[in-house]
């Protein structure tokens, strides 16, 4: 048997590996060349891999003998999903594992951008507090309080909305399907979108949800409201976006992006009513621990034909 892993991992996993399968590691920071990845997987019984290296249908195709994906992450946007069970390959990824470290960075956007977090930092190391304490110095918006939107109520979703219950927030939600979570009004999305103080993306990247907040739904937003997004840029029109913040409407926290990493170009970057971090929702010691365990138990559960323990569908 033969696994192919797309990023360097620690040479423990990799005996673990070993030990299973003759290993064929890219050792790189670089992201693995298609053609490499192509290359090395005519012959691959499994993969591991991230979020950053797109599995695409030209792939599987030559990938004659796949039966694993296994992916450290939970989205799995970067595998053409529909290819893969056409050919037959099963998909792992990791939920659960990092559902509160992801509200937790939820949490941090939402208040690092009502209360302007990263201009009160930016303010100091530039040298331009000069005069101490002053009655309208960097005013922002309170948490406490807030009607907070919640699109998708998913594990993630329901995690932020039990953090924003100790803020005394009123939390609404919308959902593909519907979902009856106490201390939440579940509304449509329209009514979600004009009500809202703060909206929070909690939803997978589909061909379904690619754009699905767009000019017209940004438009709906409330003056002075706030779009909070751990989820995939992809979901959001950032151009749209940009103009709403640009024009002083809107404000953002964003994990996210199109393009990522995020181009320095981005007019993103120059607008002071956003924070911006470079995608880092799940990305804390224990979760990213947690996050490479369950993979690799993924991935020894498809070499052996054993169920998984996180298979996609399946959860
Ligand atoms: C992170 O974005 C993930 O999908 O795990």
């Amino acid at each position: 048997m033969k696994v192919v892993v797309t990023f360097p991992i620690p040479d423990v996993a990799k005996k673990m590996i070993s030990k299973h399968a003759v290993l064929q590691c890219w050792e790189s920071e670089e992201g693995m060349p298609l053609s490499v990845l192509i290359d090395w997987t005519t012959d691959a019984d499994a993969i591991l891999t991230t979020l950053t290296c797109p599995i695409s249908s030209e792939v599987l195709m030559h990938a004659s003998q796949l039966k694993i994906i296994s992916t450290v992450s939970v989205g799995v946007d970067h595998i053409d999903v529909g290819a893969a069970v056409e050919h037959g390959v099963i998909i792992g990824h990791t939920p659960g594992v990092l559902t509160d470290s992801t509200a937790d960075l939820t949490l941090a956007l939402m208040l690092g951008v009502g209360r302007r977090v990263a201009e009160g930092d930016a303010l100091i190391r530039s040298g331009a507090w000069s005069d101490g304490w002053k009655p309208n110095l960097l005013l922002g918006t309170d948490l406490t309080g807030a009607t907070v939107g919640l699109i998708g109520l998913g594990p993630i979703g329901q995690a932020v909305a039990a953090r924003l219950s100790g803020f005394g927030c009123r939390v609404i939600a919308w959902n593909r399907t519907v979902r009856s979570v106490q201390g939440i009004e579940f509304v449509d999305c329209d009514t979600l979108l004009s009500t809202a103080d703060i909206v929070s993306l909690h939803i997978a990247l589909t061909p379904e949800t690619v754009g699905m907040i767009g000019q017209q739904e940004l438009a709906m937003m409330q003056d002075g409201a706030m779009l909070i997004n751990t989820a995939r840029g992809a979901l959001v029109d950032e151009a749209a976006l940009v103009a709403e913040i640009k024009s002083g409407r809107l404000r953002a926290g964003l994990d996210v992006y199109t393009e990522e990493p995020l181009p320095l170009a981005s007019e993103l970057c120059e607008l002071p009513g956003c924070v911006l971090l470079p995608h880092v929702g799940s990305a804390t010691a224990r979760t990213r621990r947690a996050m490479f365990e369950l993979a690799l138990a993924n991935l020894f559960a498809g070499l052996q034909g054993r169920d998984l323990p996180a298979r996609l569908g399946a959860n």
